[in-house]
């Protein structure tokens, strides 16, 4: 690892990041703590410890200086908090042509298989198209949203409804399946966030298009395509229905007394019906 790829990860931390550094050949020259401008950024930090970002508009200066005077290896990371990451993601629908990293998509596919599926069967698959001409049937296949075909990578969630039926029957295969694909496209989504990328669930789509294109056979169901790379756009926060229309205490349609504990959680309220 260079200098600057020390600096490109620290230019995608935000407050309350989690950044895990890890020293494979330990650096006489490096210096555990960085300090930039006496703001401190990482205090204390050990090899391979956790450390809060606190300000992320600190840059690394004395210790990145000490960095390149030496060989060493090192890994780091980023880990963002859940609430961090379920506030700053938005459907993004342009992106980078920068590919994305092959250890961000596996872990990515770590995420997913972490999920809960009823009765822990996983009746789902999710299929990684990195192929253009794939990724072209997808967009197609996807009513022509074409930012589905310019996203380095598509994943591409299927439910299995026979791997559900089997002990489930018509619920396995009409509803636990698909709900097993729609939580893995959830956490595939915030794992893509927390890794800094952006993505959008992509739910309008031809089914037997786009099953077609990836090779879904024996009745799997395309449940989401979800385009993922480094946006090139940064939308607007979307409004939600206010809390009262979603939140209820006991009884569907009796409010849950709730207030927002984080304002920053709150989003512009717009009235649907029903
Ligand atoms: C089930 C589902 C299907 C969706 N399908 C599409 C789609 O086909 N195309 C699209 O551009 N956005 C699609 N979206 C994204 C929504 O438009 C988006 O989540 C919503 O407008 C809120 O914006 P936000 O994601 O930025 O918070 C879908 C989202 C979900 C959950």
């Amino acid at each position: 690892m260079k200098q600057e790829d020390l600096h490109a990860i620290w230019a995608q931390t935000r407050p309350s990041d989690f950044l895990v550094l890890s020293l494979t050949n330990s650096n006489p020259f490096f210096t555990p703590t960085m300090v930039d401008s006496g703001t401190v950024v990482l205090p204390d930090v050990t090899i391979g410890e956790q450390a809060i970002v606190h300000d992320q508009s600190s840059v690394m200066t004395s210790s990145s200086t000490s960095l390149s005077s030496g060989a060493f290896s090192a890994e780091c990371r980023v880990k963002m908090d859940y609430f961090e990451a379920v506030k700053s993601r938005h459907s993004v629908r342009a992106f980078q042509k920068k590919p994305v990293e092959e250890e961000k998509i596996r872990r990515i596919i770590e995420a997913i298989n972490l999920a809960p599926s009823a009765g822990d069967l996983q009746a789902y698959e999710v299929i990684v198209v990195k192929d253009p001409m794939l990724k072209d049937k997808l967009a197609k296949a996807a009513l022509g949203q074409g930012y589905v075909s310019e996203a380095p990578v598509c994943f591409v969630f299927v439910a299995y409804p026979e791997r559900s039926s089997k002990k489930y029957g018509r619920r396995g295969s009409e509803l636990y399946c698909i709900q097993d694909a729609s939580i893995v496209t959830t956490y595939a989504m915030l794992a893509a966030t927390a890794l800094g990328l952006s993505s959008t669930w992509v739910g309008a789509f031809d089914e037997e298009a786009a099953a077609r294109a990836v090779g879904a056979t024996k009745g799997k169901r395309p449940v989401a395509i979800l385009p993922i790379g480094y946006a090139a756009e940064s939308p607007e926060s979307t409004p939600r229905r206010p809390v009262s229309d979603i939140a209820f205490l006991d009884t569907s349609g009796v409010p849950y007394p709730f207030s927002f504990t984080d304002k920053s959680f709150e989003r512009p309220t717009r009235n649907l019906k029903p």
